[in-house]
């Protein structure tokens, strides 16, 4: 048995000999299914959302490109919306990686591409930032593991500004039962309370309320990250991040829920959480002929 990959004209899906899948629609390569062998889901997805290409996706793993949140006035990506232009592109499916690798070899992996660039967006989206930009973004499907990784080139003449975010919605069985662990000591602005800038005192983050957190770990991108279930300390969700050193944590919490009208069923927010490993605090400028590269792994545990 070997991998089988289907590509449709909204969405390419693959799944490995032993039954891990993997589902991205091509409408901002957004990541809206992972399950494992048994056919459990790991990823939340609203019941509530679009998928038709008509609003970004409520769910799964909407990428944030080239601005994370509203953008600022008086900058280049001012007129974009909220999260960027990636989120809601249609992305080109590249195709299967070959890879080398002995997973990939025996077929316990794979890796899909795909590709968004200045010349293949909307001329709506390249009006609103009028860079020269190549996105090449990759989604590796192992047997305990879902890698995204995206490399950002400048193809421009003139430097630009850019700010990345894997804007993940874990599925989890009950907010109340989890923390999220890897986070002591570090320094967040408290999107809830002002933007003010405060200090994670406890080892363990727990959510008991609305939260919109953006944090920076000691360490960086090697600190890590781990969703566990609170009272046996047991990781759900390890998270891993290569040149992402900044951790955004969002949970909408009831109020806020029942606001969002794609965002279902009302008490869905008990079920989901998202950590967001991204580059957000500040910009990374890429000169001419640059490339960014950030990416993160989720393994199970
Ligand atoms: C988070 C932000 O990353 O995304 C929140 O920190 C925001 O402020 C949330 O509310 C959802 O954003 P959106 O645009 O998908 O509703």
């Amino acid at each position: 048995p070997q991998v089988n990959i289907s590509h449709g004209n909204q969405r390419v899906s693959a799944v490995l000999p032993t039954g891990e899948s993997v589902e991205v629609m091509l409408y901002g390569a957004t990541v809206v299914s992972w399950k494992d062998s048994d056919g459990n889901e790991k990823l939340w997805l609203s019941e509530a959302t679009k998928l038709d290409g008509s609003k970004p996706i409520r769910g799964g793993i909407p990428l944030v490109f080239p601005v994370f949140g509203p953008p600022p006035a008086n900058h280049p990506t001012s007129k974009l919306p909220q999260h960027g232009l990636a989120r809601t592109s249609r992305w080109e499916f590249l195709g299967k990686s070959t890879s080398e690798s002995e997973a990939a070899e025996a077929d316990l992996s794979v890796k899909l591409d795909f590709g968004l660039s200045a010349a293949t967006l909307d001329e709506a989206a390249r009006a609103l930032w009028p860079y020269t930009f190549g996105l090449i973004y990759s989604v590796t499907l192992t047997r305990d593991s879902l890698t995204t990784s995206l490399v950002v080139t400048n193809d421009d003449n003139k430097p630009f500004d850019v700010q990345v975010l894997l804007h993940t919605y874990f599925r989890i069985p009950d907010i109340n039962k989890i923390q999220i662990t890897g986070l002591e000591g570090a320094e967040y602005i408290d999107k809830v309370d002002n933007r003010k800038i405060k200090t994670q005192e406890t080892p363990a983050v727990t959510i008991t309320s609305e939260t919109d957190r953006v944090y920076t770990p000691k360490g960086g991108a090697d600190a890590p990250i781990a969703i566990v279930d609170q009272s046996s300390g047991r990781p759900l969700y390890k998270l891993s991040r290569d040149n992402l050193g900044d951790v955004v944590v969002w949970n909408p919490w009831a109020e806020k829920a029942v606001s969002m009208p794609d965002f279902g069923p009302d008490d869905g927010y008990r079920n989901m959480v998202c950590v967001e490993a991204g580059a957000v605090r500040g910009w990374q400028t890429l000169e001419p002929g640059d490339a960014f590269e950030g990416a993160q792994t989720i393994t199970l545990a």
